[in-house]
């Protein structure tokens, strides 16, 4: 068993989020996902998200793609949630690359490339120009 942790606020949930998390998955057999609390996301982006931690665990929750969602409470706990859920694997967007090179001493670390054109920041800015 393969196990898979990956990170993320998954706010306004779209389909880079899909793609990125079923890819997580077909690294191995079993995903585990870290949703970032409402705080860590403020203090990450600057800014709360627009859907609150509870809708986007449940979301996250339903995907056929993810067997387990916790709450990521703080970036300096990473190392801590790879050893408690005892992932053999960590998968992050290419937009991290590099970041996380400091956990290969217990996992896999894995980039991913992001899919090109969407993100949470360009959906809210259009909503905001047509304001
Ligand atoms: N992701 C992706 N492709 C995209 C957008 C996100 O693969 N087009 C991935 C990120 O690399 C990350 C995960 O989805 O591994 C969660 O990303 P998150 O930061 O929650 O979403 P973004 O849309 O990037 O949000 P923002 O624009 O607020 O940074």
């Amino acid at each position: 068993m393969r196990r898979i942790i990956t990170f993320g606020t998954y706010d306004v949930f779209h389909v880079g989020h899909v793609k990125l998390l079923k890819r997580a998955r077909l690294q191995g057999d079993y995903l585990i996902v870290g949703v970032s609390s409402d705080e860590l996301n403020f203090s990450k982006k600057g800014r709360n998200p627009v859907y609150s931690l509870d809708n986007r665990m449940e979301i996250i929750g339903s995907l056929k793609f993810v067997d387990e969602v916790f709450v990521e409470h703080s970036l300096e706990a990473k190392r801590q949630y790879i050893l408690e859920t005892k992932a053999d694997v960590l998968v992050m967007g290419d937009d991290w690359v590099g970041r996380f090179d400091e956990f290969k001493d217990i996992c896999e670390v894995v980039y991913l490339p992001r899919t090109p054109s969407v993100s949470t920041t360009e959906i809210s800015e259009v909503g905001k120009e047509i304001e």
